[in-house]
């Protein structure tokens, strides 16, 4: 069971398929009875630290997240490497309809083990939550929050402000294909991408409007998106993507369209990440950039991401993985699951205690105190106790 000050157990139930421990973050100076159903404002979300730095980083945030006051009931499930060496379990029947019914939101840690070498959990954890709950768009931030955490040369905070719109249940991802004549000479694998008219129309669509209706982080509206493709190669995806966002943009006539080919865009983003503000990809390029860009951010410790489907429990984790080498060794930096809860929180409209956590990760830069990865020499709890504490003076 997790305690920590001030939680309040609220119950601990375990349940045949799923374990599940409940609790509830009590906002300071608020009497808190039990969880009342009437009372619609307390948020529940469902946790699944998963694999590796995962299960020491989710605590880092759950902390932080108690220490904003946040009214939220935290539920936590095992569905990990762990479960399912244990009992065979990648995830409960029906999980992701309960997820969807029971939960405002999923907070998620990182999924993958050496153990596991068919690293079937996590695709059916991670992978499952993105493609059954249909969480569209996978909304990851770009912030270099201190100009110390850019390898680049003379690069400002002010300079890398952008966001990736990764199509996040379709493309090479649904792992439609298979394997022909498999051990022989003739071998062949196929795997297929899928892009379909409604699922790259929602893409698209979903970047305009986030164009639309967010800020940098300096208060300056936003005004560009780019599509980011390969249509020179692959003629027939492509062709759809560049049909479509024509057609999109034809409705915001008022945000300046631009399009990179992936290749040109990676070599930008290491020259000079300016020209960015939204760019919106498919499910693999936004894979593959993201990690390019959380290089600019100060690495994958920093990057936050929200796996949305609008009006829909969406799922939120940090960019990076279980990083295997590192785990268990309070080596991990907490900061990008900080902020990823910050984003659910403000995804959640608790938009105050999102933008104290936000403040208190920008002044912990500042500061350096930080874990290694990003120059600091403060542990992943230690870097989490700072965050929290930060948080609580306000
Ligand atoms: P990774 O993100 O785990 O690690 C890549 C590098 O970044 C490593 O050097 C690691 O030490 C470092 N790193 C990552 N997060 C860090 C943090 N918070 N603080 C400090 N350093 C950090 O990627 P990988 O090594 O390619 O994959 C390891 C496992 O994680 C694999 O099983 C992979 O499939 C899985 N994975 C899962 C997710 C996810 O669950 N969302 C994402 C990526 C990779
Ligand atoms: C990510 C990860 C996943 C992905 C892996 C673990 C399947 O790299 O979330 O970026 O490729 O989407
Ligand atoms: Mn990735």
């Amino acid at each position: 069971m997790i305690i920590a000050n001030g939680i309040a157990i609220h119950c601990r139930l375990l349940i045949a398929n799923y374990r599940l421990t409940t609790y509830s973050f009590r906002p300071a100076c608020v009497s808190f009875s039990a969880v009342d159903p009437q009372k619609p404002s307390r948020k529940r979300i469902a946790v699944i630290p998963g694999d590796g730095i995962g299960q020491e980083v989710i605590p880092q945030a759950l902390k932080v997240i108690q220490a904003s006051g946040a009214d939220v009931e935290i539920s936590e499930f095992d569905w990990s490497a762990d479960r399912y060496l244990r009992d065979g379990t990648t995830v409960p029947p029906d999980g992701f309809v309960m997820l969807g019914r029971d939960f405002d939101a999923v907070l998620a840690g990182a999924f993958g083990d050496p153990r596991v070498k068919t690293n079937i959990h996590a695709k059916e954890i991670l992978l499952g939550m993105r493609f059954k709950m249909d969480l569209y768009a996978n909304v990851r931030p770009v912030q270099l929050l201190d100009a110390a955490l850019c390898p680049l040369k003379g690069v400002e905070p002010k300079d890398v402000d952008f966001v990736v719109i990764r199509e996040n249940t379709e493309g090479v991802y649904t792992d439609a294909g298979g394997v022909f004549k498999q051990g022989t000479p003739d071998e062949i694998a196929i795997q297929e991408d899928i892009n379909t008219r409604k699922g790259v129309e929602r893409i698209i669509r979903y970047a305009f409007e986030y164009c639309e209706r967010n800020t940098k982080l300096d208060g300056s509206p936003r005004g560009r998106v780019m599509m980011c493709d390969k249509s020179n190669a692959m003629t027939h995806a492509g062709g759809l993507w560049q049909r479509v966002f024509k057609e999109v943009s034809g409705e915001h006539p008022q945000i300046e369209t631009q399009h990179m080919y992936v290749d040109a865009l990676c070599m930008q983003m290491v020259r000079d990440p300016r020209p960015f503000d939204v760019i919106v990809t498919n499910n693999m390029f936004g894979d593959i950039i993201t990690d390019l860009a959380a290089g600019l951010q100060g690495g994958l410790g920093m990057a936050a991401s929200g796996n949305i489907h609008p009006g829909r429990t969406s799922m939120f984790e940090p960019v990076h993985g279980s990083a295997p080498p590192i785990a268990g060794k309070n080596l991990a930096n907490p900061f990008g699951a900080i902020l990823t809860a910050a984003m659910m929180l403000r995804h959640l409209e608790l938009t105050n205690e999102a933008e104290r956590i936000e403040a208190a990760v920008l002044e912990a830069v500042r500061q350096k105190k930080t874990t290694q990865d990003v120059g600091g020499t403060l542990g992943t709890r230690e870097a989490g106790e700072w965050i929290a504490n930060c948080v609580h003076r306000g």
